[in-house]
């Protein structure tokens, strides 16, 4: 345990694999798929009544009537996946968590929605030119290290139709924290373990290129040592633009949040629609 927990007394290597899985993780996952069907909670997705707005918005910007085809990633437990299969496209929907995905089916038969998910990491999808429209919803992108967003952007641009829009949101460096510390305890179950459990948690920057950010969380229990490293990234109109630049996208709008609300250099979000 004093070796394990040694590792982690200086500021991490940019990058440093978690040791466990955190979308996926058997108990992690029951938290989070709580959190996105909490409707007074945004700490997964957002609340309901944006998710309405959002997928009205998206309606209009593309819709259903001439970009049926919709691709969805990191869908979760399809929530955005059910509004858009009622505004009338032909959803699939794409999760790495096997909790949301196996929630999501559980749902659209339930509803008798025809949506297809797939249990799939987004960074090995592979279609060719077979959907109007793709969304990666609630900042997702931003988890991404450049390599990464390179590589889903190929992926994506040709997943697209000619013509076909890629819609996504970003935070802004607004949304970028101090630094800091703390190590709460759990005297039962909670969050990060079924077990009685200390976390000790840190908020790191780094000077690179790419404003990365991460937030870390040691989870101390009696026989075990688990840390979960989530990375994050800052992004302003000009630096999304000089990424996607290199990827052949023809044309490119801004807002505010993915629910349309008009860009402004001040938000805490950035929306990108990026058409082929
Ligand atoms: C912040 S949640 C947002 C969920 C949904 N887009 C929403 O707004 O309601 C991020 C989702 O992306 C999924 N995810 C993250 N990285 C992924 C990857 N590489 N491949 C597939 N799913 C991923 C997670 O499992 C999680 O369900």
């Amino acid at each position: 345990m004093f070796n394990e927990l040694k590792k982690y007394i200086t500021k991490p290597e940019l990058y440093a694999p978690s040791t466990n899985k955190f979308w996926d993780d058997d108990h992690i996952s029951k938290g989070l798929l709580d959190a996105h069907l909490n409707p007074n909670w945004d700490a997964a997705t957002r609340k309901p009544e944006f998710l309405d707005k959002s997928v009205n918005w998206i309606s209009k910007i593309a819709p259903s009537s001439q970009y049926r085809f919709l691709l969805d990633l990191g869908c979760g437990p399809g929530l955005y996946a059910e509004r858009f299969n009622n505004a009338g496209y032909s959803v699939t929907g794409v999760d790495f968590s096997k909790r949301s995905i196996s929630y999501a089916k559980e749902q659209a038969s339930l509803n008798k929605s025809n949506i297809v998910y797939h249990y799939q990491n987004y960074l090995t999808i592979d279609y060719v030119e077979q959907f109007d429209v793709i969304t990666l919803i609630y900042c997702d992108y931003a988890a991404l290290s450049i390599g990464d967003r390179l590589i889903l952007l190929r992926k994506v641009h040709q997943a697209l139709k000619p013509k076909g829009k890629f819609i996504f949101d970003v935070f802004t460096p607004l949304m970028r924290k101090a630094e800091s510390s703390s190590r709460p305890y759990y005297e039962e179950s909670g969050f990060w373990s079924e077990k009685p459990h200390i976390c000790f948690e840190s908020v790191y920057q780094y000077d690179d290129e790419d404003n990365t950010e991460l937030r870390q969380s040691i989870v101390l229990t009696e026989e075990t040592v688990n840390c979960y490293n989530i990375w994050d990234h800052f992004f302003t109109k000009e630096t999304l633009l000089s990424e996607i630049q290199t990827i052949g996208f023809n044309s490119f709008e801004f807002y505010g949040d993915i629910a349309g609300k008009e860009f402004s250099d001040t938000g805490e979000t950035i929306c990108a629609v990026f058409t082929k």
